[in-house]
């Protein structure tokens, strides 16, 4: 149920897609940056070049998970790293091979939970990494724990011995409080949005109705794309990292080295495969 500000309701049944819903990703491809999402990243690099000095991590080969718009992996090559990205989006991916630009960042269209890159001159072998990353809750977007688990052992595949992954997830706090029948909408000059969220407890899902309103030259276009998200308890991410043969060597409130207490909104897992 969706509450609007006046107190009404819009009464909708959790997990139904419009008929007019594009796939996520598609068309918020081009405005993702607009809006400013890529932010995220920009604060993600940041903390992740703390947690490399904690941990002493030199990476050399990285991959960006669902790496998006690809502004993590344009950082991550600015300051020396060799970095791939991956992601299912082809919009997304259109949007990040601009913004690499010249950087040697190859990217890969291809969907988790099993993905496999080969390593180069059409070598069967599975393309290795130091480190792999992945932002912004991209992982809650797997809405079974079977799916997670494979998906952690697909990232375990493709690192080396003693690579490490480092990532973020919305906690279930996150999805109750931040996406429970709150609306975010916000207008500009040339766009304008209507996000209507959804929470069920029961299977910690949340669903995001969002309305893109995007001016072009003299006109204004609308688009709508449904995206649904699930959180995971703690123990069942470190649980299903260990079950892959991960070591988990950190697990913080996000930004920061504390533990996650019950109102933490976001995780970040930092995890080595064994050595
Ligand atoms: C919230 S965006 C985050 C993008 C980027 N990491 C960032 O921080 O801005 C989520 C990204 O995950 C990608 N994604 C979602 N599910 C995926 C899947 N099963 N396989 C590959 N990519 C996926 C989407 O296409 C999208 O680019």
């Amino acid at each position: 149920m969706v509450k609007l500000p006046n107190g009404d309701s819009l009464a909708r049944p959790q997990a139904e897609r419009r008929k007019d819903s594009l796939k996520p990703y598609t068309k918020f491809a081009e405005v993702y940056d607009r809006m400013g999402s890529d932010r995220h990243s920009i604060k993600m690099t940041d903390y992740c070049f703390r947690i490399f000095r904690r941990f002493r991590i030199k990476p050399i080969n990285g991959l960006d998970l669902c790496c998006g718009t690809g502004t993590a992996a344009a950082i991550f090559a600015d300051r020396g790293i060799k970095m791939a990205g991956l992601d299912q989006s082809a919009h997304m991916l259109a949007v990040a091979a601009k913004k690499l630009g010249l950087r040697g960042v190859t990217l890969y269209q291809k969907s988790l939970p099993r993905f496999k890159i080969l390593g180069q001159h059409n070598s069967r072998k599975t393309r290795k990494f130091d480190l792999v990353t992945s932002f912004f809750d991209s992982l809650n977007y797997l809405l079974t724990e079977r799916d997670l688990k494979a998906s952690f052992r697909s990232v375990y595949n493709h690192l080396e011995p003693g690579g490490w992954f480092v990532f973020d997830m919305n906690t279930q706090e996150a999805l109750k409080v931040i996406w429970s029948g709150q609306v975010y909408a916000d207008a500009r000059d040339d766009i304008a949005w209507v996000w209507k969220n959804e929470y069920n407890a029961k299977k910690r899902m949340a669903y995001c109705h969002a309305d893109f309103f995007v001016k072009t030259k003299d006109h204004w276009e609308r688009f709508y794309e449904m995206h649904t998200e699930r959180a995971y308890p703690n123990a069942v991410i470190k649980r299903l990292l260990r079950e892959v043969g991960f070591t988990v060597k950190g697990y913080y409130r996000c930004f920061s080295f504390e533990n996650p207490k019950w109102d933490a909104y976001r995780i970040c897992a930092v995890v080595q495969r064994k050595i």
